[in-house]
């Protein structure tokens, strides 16, 4: 496959708060990925005057964060051009504009995934969106099993790094220089400053804190005992169907990532019972209360980071 030259220069994109980016490169299609992202970008700009430069992406069971802002605009998905529709249990379809104390955010209630049936570029179109929107920190939330013993059932973990095992990446194909390098750094994918704020303002919140590697698999199906066994071999502390995409785009554009994982089960095979969906969002009801106070902490450290 033919792809476009490297850039020489870094990131070529500018994108300063409140303004939709504006193309610095020349080559653009009416219907390209940029510009849909930018159209869908003009539209939520048309809804609220707030200009977030943070961005939460709330996964299964974990919505309900997006209620608490203040001063907010709810945009449902199936308004906003081009945006994909989450078909999941436990995923609104809302993206929600308001405040968290004096700091305003965008939060995503509810994903879309692969197991949906969507490609990768459509599961990464609205962290798209939100470098157009001048996004600049995205914290990327999900349930996850956990496969490391102590990430128990309830337990918080701050993700430190991926595997991603979903045998697709979202910047396959044409290199738009206008998003970002043809071949981007993941060396530092999760930022380090910002998983040292998480885990100091969870301690101090008498949230018991852990780091760990993620590993992104297709779904739907959960894991086998033996896939379980083979991602402990290889490093993985937890396992989930999402959020692999989305940072691989995030960090793209330059956007700094923040992964948390809910351990919301016990990875298949580690506890003698089957796992269920069911589970996945009780346990994530039943956290979201500590989950929302540990955002609500971090938000105006991360808000500082960016400033
Ligand atoms: N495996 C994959 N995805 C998940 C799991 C799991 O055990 N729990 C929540 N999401």
């Amino acid at each position: 496959m033919s792809a476009r030259k490297s850039p020489k220069t870094k990131n070529p994109k500018t994108v300063s708060p409140g303004k939709i980016a504006v193309p610095t490169s020349t080559s653009s299609s009416p219907d390209g990925e940029f510009e849909l992202a930018g159209k869908a970008a003009e539209f939520i700009f048309s809804q609220t005057s707030l200009r977030p430069r943070i961005a939460l992406v709330l996964g299964s069971g974990l919505g309900g964060f997006a209620v608490e802002f203040a001063a907010a605009t709810k945009i449902p998905y199936v308004k906003i051009p081009h945006f994909p529709q989450s078909t999941a249990i436990g995923h609104a379809g809302n993206l929600v504009i308001g405040k968290v104390g004096a700091i305003p955010v965008a939060g995503m209630q509810g994903r879309v995934h692969l197991y949906e049936g969507y490609s990768a570029k459509e599961v990464v179109f609205p962290i798209r969106v939100f470098a157009r929107m001048g996004i600049k920190a995205v914290i990327l939330t999900n349930a996850a099993g956990g496969i490391k013993r102590e990430f128990v059932q309830g337990r918080l973990v701050v993700i430190s790094d991926h595997i991603n095992l979903q045998a697709v990446n979202p910047l396959i194909g044409p290199n738009d220089e206008r998003f970002g390098l043809r071949f981007h750094d993941m060396t530092s994918a999760y930022d380090r400053r910002f998983r040292e704020m998480t885990v100091g303002e969870g301690n101090r919140l008498g949230i018991g804190m852990y780091e760990g590697v993620y590993a992104g698999l297709l779904g739907p199906s959960y894991e086998t005992p033996a896939e379980i066994r083979y991602l402990r071999a290889i490093g993985a502390d937890l396992v989930g169907m999402s959020t692999v995409p989305e940072v691989i785009a995030a960090r793209h554009s330059g956007i700094r990532v923040l992964g948390i994982s809910c351990v919301t089960n016990a990875a298949a095979g580690i506890l003698d019972q089957p796992l269920n969906h069911r589970e996945v969002l009780e346990t994530a009801e039943r956290v979201k209360g500590q989950f929302i106070g540990l955002l609500k902490a971090v938000i105006p450290r991360i808000a500082e980071a960016i400033a």
